[in-house]
């Protein structure tokens, strides 16, 4: 194994402080001020302050809370693994896999992270627009006509298409300065990336190509959750392409290949740098499973009761009757939806909790409002707190249970959160 220990197993973070301050933001929207002041609202511990603050709240139907110190603790969890002598790429693509790009990505750079790792240019803009200059790599598609735009707001590209590197030399050439770029090879996944040949003939000829300058060579590992094997065969192909690319005589200052589950799992693919993604959220890359020891979920998502009704035997309940009480029940109606995150399709949440106990999602998911059964609740009230994901008194329901619900994985239970939910932090 690289690099040091991890803190001790085990190890947790103290209770969220509910009084926490709230990150001043850079450039801040009104939306964002008034979805920072809801933040009270949902304070399950009740407090003189929470109980004024609640007096102007805003009402958002819900809010997303994401405890920045998890995501700080995090990142020093990932720093100590990989050691000091490996850099540390925060992966906070697609809004920060939900928890919000510009708050998670100042904190991995407050603890250590090197830099940062974002799809596309919009997100990228997004974060240099929230006064963060740390190196940015696009892992992801840019067309040759937004290259001005990446040069101007000093991002360095991935090269994942040899065909691409006279557009990238004349660009650069035209603002007259260089392009950082990252050459991506394909080593077995089957998306982005040079073929394994083409790997050597494009570093040679980035030789001959005075604005591009190679900063980087890196591949991306399509099972290193669950096929060890493949993952290794991967592994073996990059750094024969490594190699082949350092006899061009090309100095190449980053090699990168693990992504959270190579982290934990194949420690010999930590070159010089780590693509970490779903660890700094506390997740665990590996489906169904719990999240690793001492790492720490940094997001919640709550609600809150919108009326309550005693129903008969026999009614129907939402959309398409497709649920009708099987006694008298007490029916609770939240305000979210699939259009915050939820899913409408078969598959779905199956249960949220209330005053600590889960309560069973019942008939059909609408676009704003879902409905459960407490009827095993007899002290449900409206208003009160109810959480889809995260901890609520003794009991959790976590990102890897939904992703069992949907049939998918906790990226995307996360990343598919709607931005419609307020985001509001916690800070240490
Ligand atoms: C190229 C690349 N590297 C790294 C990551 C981060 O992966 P993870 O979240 O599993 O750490 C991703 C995420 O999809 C990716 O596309």
């Amino acid at each position: 194994m690289r690099g040091n220990q991890p803190p001790a197993q085990g190890e947790r973070i103290p209770p969220l402080l509910y009084f926490a301050c709230l990150i001043p933001l850079k450039n801040a929207s009104p939306l964002r001020w008034s979805a920072m002041r809801t933040y009270h609202e949902f304070a399950p511990i009740p407090s003189p302050l929470a109980a004024s603050a609640s007096a102007s709240m805003s009402g958002a139907p819900s809010q997303v809370t994401v405890d920045l110190r998890a995501i700080a603790h995090n990142t020093r969890w990932i720093k100590a693994r990989i050691g000091a002598d490996v850099a540390l790429m925060a992966v906070v693509k697609a809004n920060a896999y939900g928890h919000g790009g510009e708050q998670v990505a100042q904190t991995a750079l407050a603890q250590g992270a090197d830099m940062l790792a974002v799809a596309n240019l919009e997100e990228a803009a997004a974060l240099r627009q929230a006064g963060i200059n740390a190196p940015i790599l696009l892992l992801s598609y840019i067309p040759p006509r937004a290259l001005p735009r990446a040069l101007k707001l000093g991002l360095t590209v991935s090269l994942y298409d040899a065909r691409l590197a006279d557009s990238y030399q004349a660009a650069a050439q035209k603002l007259g300065t260089r392009l950082p770029v990252h050459v991506k090879v394909d080593s077995g996944m089957g998306r982005l990336g040079l073929t394994l040949p083409e790997v050597a003939a494009l570093c040679r000829r980035l030789r001959a190509l005075p604005n591009i300058r190679l900063d980087g060579l890196y591949t991306h590992f399509a099972s290193a959750d669950d096929d060890p094997d493949f993952t290794a065969l991967q592994l073996r192909r990059f750094q024969r392409v490594l190699a082949d690319a350092r006899g061009q005589g090309a100095p190449i200052k980053f090699v990168h290949a693990a992504n959270s589950a190579a982290l934990l799992n194949s420690p010999g693919s930590v070159f010089n740098l780590a693509r970490a993604g779903l660890l700094l959220y506390g997740l665990n890359p590996a489906p169904g499973a719990a999240s690793p020891r001492g790492l720490q979920p940094a997001l919640t998502w709550r609600t809150r009761i919108a009326q309550l009704k005693t129903l008969p035997p026999g009614s129907p309940v939402g959309y398409g009757k497709a649920y009708h009480t099987r006694g008298t029940e007490t029916i609770a109606i939240l305000p979210v939806g699939y259009a915050d995150g939820l899913r409408r399709s078969p598959l779905t949440w199956r249960q949220v909790l209330v005053r600590g106990r889960r309560a069973p999602l019942v008939g059909r998911v609408s676009m704003e409002k879902i409905t459960i059964d407490v009827s095993h609740i007899p002290d449900a009230a409206v208003d009160d707190e109810v959480v889809l994901l995260g901890w609520q008194g003794a009991d959790v329901i976590s990102a890897q249970e939904i992703a069992g619900w949907l049939d998918t994985i906790s990226y995307e239970v996360v990343a598919t959160l709607a931005p419609r939910a307020p985001r509001l932090y916690i800070n240490g």
